[in-house]
């Protein structure tokens, strides 16, 4: 997991979007490195609303960080 972030810049807000994402699932991966059990765990948190806000929190932050990065694309 070394060079996985080359760079926080992005063309476009969609593509920063998509880098907070990634950068969310990356620390879930890094913490929880058994496939096996993030496939179970996906199968929870995937059927209850308020862990699906949770989730979209973490990435509203790093979007937030991703944008800063870029200049807020201006
Ligand atoms: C799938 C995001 C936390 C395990 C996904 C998908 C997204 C996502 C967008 C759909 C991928 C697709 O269908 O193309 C996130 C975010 C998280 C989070 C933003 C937290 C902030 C977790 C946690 C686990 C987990 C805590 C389990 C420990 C999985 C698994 C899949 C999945 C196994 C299905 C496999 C895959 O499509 O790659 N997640 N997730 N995720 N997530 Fe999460």
């Amino acid at each position: 997991m070394s060079d996985w972030l080359p760079s926080l810049i992005t063309e476009t807000p969609a593509e920063g979007y998509d880098l907070a994402v990634k950068l969310a699932r990356v620390a879930v991966k890094m913490t929880q490195p058994e496939a096996e059990i993030r496939e179970r765990l996906r199968a929870e948190y995937a059927e209850d609303a308020e862990r699906l806000i949770e989730a979209s929190q973490v990435v509203a932050t790093h979007f937030a960080t991703v944008a800063a990065a870029n200049n807020y694309w201006r």
